[in-house]
């Protein structure tokens, strides 16, 4: 088991290869009420939660990114306030990054803010989604645009969860973790560099290796710049054209799978601007690629893209700002593309 903690407006820490169900009982000794807000997809392992001293109530959310939705959040209000849930109450969140989304936004606005647990149970919620107190809902304008920071009490990481995960949905939540490797953490690019998802998924000590190396990172970020002035949109390279590819797509594709695309189009954008060596971006093709990860998107969807790059939330006025590299674990923000050069760089990576 490995503890990493995370400063933030309180500081929390994230057990990484527990047991869940017995890492959280032992949380929920103190709270009168529990909410475990899950994913229909765990049902069945979700429902021996156990407490001696609580009464848990489950609420169960269809997976998707339907549950990030204003409907599902007044449901839960809703449910929250006929159950009665107080502020001396807590919000478990159970499912991948959508449900900790959820589970985590309405622990920030029930009472204006009581306690919440998140339990990851996909690769993605685990490296990126359900660490860092970020939590929020869609708007029918773009991706996570109405939320608020709002830190766990703790992030309960139990590897066992992978099981239930198919291959694609492996590979989105490793699209985050070679992100990680690439703005931060070289090792992690040499531990997939050559691999196929199936040898990564089924070695255990890489998969926690890699797991661990993630949430480093986004600990140590976080703790630098909990809120976002600047330093923690690192954590966003690849993100503004995948979140504009995902409205797209209407969430067909996964977020890691639209984050594959926009790390490519990222390194590509850095390439038209002749600040990242051909090797580089060639080495994001090839890794994602190997993981298997689109890493083109069509040709013909640019004209439909490029208007929904201004809602990305590091977009300051009128300009829009990217995350790119000068080589690995070297970031800057490319505050000056041109149409031109956007255009060039989404024909470099269009199929
Ligand atoms: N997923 C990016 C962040 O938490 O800041």
């Amino acid at each position: 088991m490995h503890t990493i903690r995370v400063h933030a407006e309180h500081d929390y820490d994230v057990v990484i290869g527990c047991d869940w169900r017995q890492s959280l009982s032992q949380l929920l000794a103190p709270y009168t009420r529990v909410a475990v807000v899950f994913s229909s997809a765990m049902r069945d392992r979700v429902k021996d939660a156990q407490s001696h001293d609580s009464e848990i109530h489950y609420f169960e959310v269809a997976d998707g990114e339907s549950a990030k939705s204003s409907a599902s959040l007044h449901s839960l209000w809703n449910w929250l306030g006929a159950a009665g849930f107080t502020r001396s109450d807590v919000i478990v969140g159970v499912g991948g990054g959508t449900i900790t989304d959820l589970a985590g936004f309405a622990a920030a606005s029930w009472l204006r803010g009581v306690n919440w647990i998140a339990v990851p149970t996909t690769l993605a919620g685990m490296v990126d989604a359900a660490i860092g107190g970020k939590t929020g809902i869609n708007s029918d304008y773009g991706k996570n645009l109405i939320g608020a920071f709002h830190s766990p009490q703790k992030v309960l990481i139990d590897t066992s969860w992978l099981s239930t995960l198919s291959d694609r949905d492996f590979a989105a939540g490793l699209a985050e973790v070679i992100k990680t490797g690439f703005i931060a953490d070289d090792e992690i690019l040499k531990a997939i560099s050559g691999k196929k998802i199936t040898d990564i998924r089924h070695d255990e000590s890489t998969v926690l290796d890699l797991i661990t190396r993630s949430v480093a990172v986004k600990a140590h970020v976080v703790g630098g710049d909990f809120k976002e002035s600047f330093n923690r949109e690192i954590l966003n390279y690849g993100h503004t054209l995948a979140h504009a590819i995902e409205i797209d797509s209407k969430y067909e594709l996964r977020h890691g799978e639209a984050v594959s695309i926009g790390l490519v189009f990222a390194a590509e954008l850095a390439g038209v601007k002749s600040l990242l060596d051909t090797s580089i971006i060639d080495m994001h093709r090839q890794i994602l690629s190997q993981a298997g990860l689109p890493t083109t998107y069509p040709a013909a969807k640019w004209q439909k893209l490029y208007p929904l790059l201004a809602l990305d939330k590091k977009a300051r006025g009128h300009q829009l700002r990217f995350v790119a590299l000068t080589a690995i674990g070297q970031v800057i923000r490319i505050e000056d593309a041109n149409e031109s050069e956007l255009t060039r760089a989404y024909e470099r990576i269009s199929s």
